[in-house]
This record gives C-alpha cells, structure tokens and sequence, in this order.
C-alpha cells in the first residue's frame, strides 16, 4: 500500500520536481499549496511527467483549519515542508510579510504533526543559514551559523530552532532539515521549471530570461572579490538532485526509531562563479549574452559552498547532474515557456 507523503508548497519550483521523484519511487503525494506562487499548469506537467493523478489541496499553510482537514482526510507518514516566501530582496523590505508566513506556517506543521502523530517532516532550510562564513568558503553543517543577510535567512535559522526545541520537548517527532545551496535547472521534460513572480533575482533564470528577451542587459553584481575571476562564487544544485535527496530523507527517517533532528547541506561540493554560469550559458545556447559589470549587490556572500560528504555519509546521496545540464534543462524550460 503506497505510503502518503504531504508535500506543502508543492506546486512550487523545488516541491514539484520532489513530487514527481516521490511518485516514481512508488509514494503518494498529497500537494498542499496556496498557489500564490505557482499555478495548476505545473501540476498538469507533474501529471504528464508521471502519468498519474495528483492529489492537490488548495490550502494555504498559515490557515490551522484548512490545513486540519488536510491531515484527517489522510493518514501521512511523513511531511515535506516547502511552502514559505523565499526571496530574499523581498524579504527586506517586506519582513514582517515572511516572519509571519514562514513562522506561522511551520508552527501549524509542527502543531499538526503532533496532533496527528507524523513522526517524520523534512524541512526547506537553507545554506543561508551559514550567512557570511568567515575564513573557510566550504561550509559544513558544523559550521558556526552567522547572522543571516536577510529576513528570508533568519525564518529559516528561526525555523531550525523552533523545530529543536519542538523536539527537545519530547514530541516524537524525527526531522531532517535540509540546506540547500543554489537549486537550478528544470526537469529534462522541460514540462515543470522555475516560475518566477515577475522579474527574477535568481541568477540562472536571469541568464535564460534575458537571453529569450524578455528584459534587456544582465547586469553582474560586482567583479572585484577575491574569486577565480572577480565574481561571487556558488554551489548551484541541480532542482532534480534536491527533489532526489527529499525521497532520500524522507525513506532515511522512516527508518529511524528515536526522535532526532539533523542538518544536512544539499550541494555538489564545487563552487561556480557567475561570469563561469555566463561562459557555460552562451556554449550550451549558442546564444550571446548581453551583460554589463555593475556594483556589488547588498547581502552577497563572496563566495560560499558545501561539503556535501554527511549528505552522501547519512543519505547516500550525491549530486548526479552537473552544472552544465542544468544550464540546458533551464535554456530548454525557457524556450518551452516561450513556444510552448
Ligand atoms: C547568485 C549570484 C548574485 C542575479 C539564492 C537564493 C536563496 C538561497 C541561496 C535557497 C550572486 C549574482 C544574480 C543577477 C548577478 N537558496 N547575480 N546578477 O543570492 O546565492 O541566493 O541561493 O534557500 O533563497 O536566493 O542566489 O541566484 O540571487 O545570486 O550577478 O542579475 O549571482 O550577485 O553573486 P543567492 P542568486
């Protein structure tokens, strides 16, 4: 019997691509989304990718009741956490919109959880979570934590600590908290990808955007830090790769007895600069890119990538993809958007 996984927020860019992925490793995910921040053609490519019927709730976390009825309507085994506002400049000048959202949103899991008796949740966090690293830029998930750069950073190093002291309080609840780096790409199927809401501050969708006309020059945020070539230097993960290492975590948990909670860092372990994502964009397209050096953006980190070895260690899991293929699962995802 197919064991049912709630996924919040899984209409959206990473949520999507972990559904499919549960689906094709036998699970049966329930999509609770709000789609403020997606829309129902990405469940229809969900849909096509997998040839099944999802199961979707339009609810919005932050609403107990709706989200109440979501949990006795089915017997979960485990939840996946996505639902939460997560850009960063936004967050910035509208923080009291994201602590709200993201902090609300995951007490009523944690609540539900419990009432429930779920005794496995994933949760969306974040390699912001390490802020600047100071000295070293490979990060572990021992790495001292600094102050996140933004609002967005500090919902998910709050959101860690409430979910340890949830339980530090003897709720019998397993969580593994899973910091992303840069998730980038789309599926191969170019059926699901990235949505931004309106213009794009993601580096990857800017490139692909800019390059299909949709806006004019890239401008790239600084060329005088001490990288390989001036310019701020991450670890961009293929989305398909996140969505493996959701199932990983989830399959790992339910195989644990005791309650626990871990911080796992979901990288490749290598750094990419941005004029190195620029080169790797105009080989794979054939497409010139228009670009100009412009100031440092406020927030940057420098440069800032993980050790994944306890995601390998723990979940055996590794990236698979390379930058490169999620340069062109992006192109190809942009060019299905714009033909369709
Ligand atoms: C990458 C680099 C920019 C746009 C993201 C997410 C955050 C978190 C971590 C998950 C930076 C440069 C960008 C442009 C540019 N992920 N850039 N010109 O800031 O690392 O944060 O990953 O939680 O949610 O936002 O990613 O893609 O915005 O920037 O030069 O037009 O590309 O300055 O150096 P970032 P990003």
């Amino acid at each position: 019997m197919s064991k049912y996984i709630l996924v919040t927020g899984g209409a959206g860019y990473i949520g999507s691509h972990t559904v499919v992925q549960l689906i094709n490793s036998g699970y049966r995910p329930v999509i609770l989304d709000d789609f403020s921040n997606s829309t129902l053609e990405i469940v229809k490519g969900v849909e096509q990718i997998t040839s099944t019927q999802v199961l979707v709730r339009k609810v919005n976390v932050c609403d107990i009741n709706s989200t109440r009825a979501v949990f006795n309507e089915f017997h979960f085994e485990g939840v996946i956490h996505f639902a939460a506002f997560k850009a960063v400049g936004e967050s910035v000048s509208e923080p009291n919109r994201y602590y709200r959202n993201n902090i609300l949103g995951l007490l009523n899991i944690l609540d539900l959880a419990e009432e429930f008796n779920v005794q496995n949740l994933v949760f969306s966090s974040s390699c912001t979570v390490y802020g600047s690293p100071k000295g070293n830029r490979v990060v572990t998930e021992e790495t001292v934590l600094q102050d996140a750069n933004s609002p967005y950073g500090n919902t998910k190093r709050i959101g860690e600590r409430i979910i340890s002291d949830f339980v530090n309080s003897k709720v019998n609840l397993k969580v593994l908290n899973l910091r992303y780096f840069n998730p980038v790409g789309a599926h191969e199927s170019a059926l699901i990808g990235e949505l931004p809401a309106g213009k794009p501050n993601n580096l990857l969708p800017v490139v692909t955007q800019s390059a299909i006309g949709k806006f004019g020059p890239i401008t790239v945020h600084g060329n005088d830090y001490s990288t390989v070539d001036g310019t701020c230097v991450r670890d961009y993960v293929h989305v398909v790769d996140v969505a493996d290492a959701h199932v990983k975590a989830v399959e790992w948990l339910m195989e644990q007895e005791q309650s626990l909670e871990e911080h796992i860092n979901i990288g490749t372990g290598k750094g990419t600069s941005v004029l190195e994502i620029i080169n790797t964009f105009e080989q794979v397209s054939n497409v010139r890119l228009d670009w100009v050096f412009g100031p440092r953006r406020k927030g940057d980190v420098e440069e800032i990538f993980a050790d994944a070895s306890k995601a390998y260690d723990v979940l055996n899991w590794r990236a698979k993809k390379t930058v490169k293929d999620a340069v062109i699962d992006a192109w190809n995802w942009e060019l299905k958007l714009k033909n369709g």
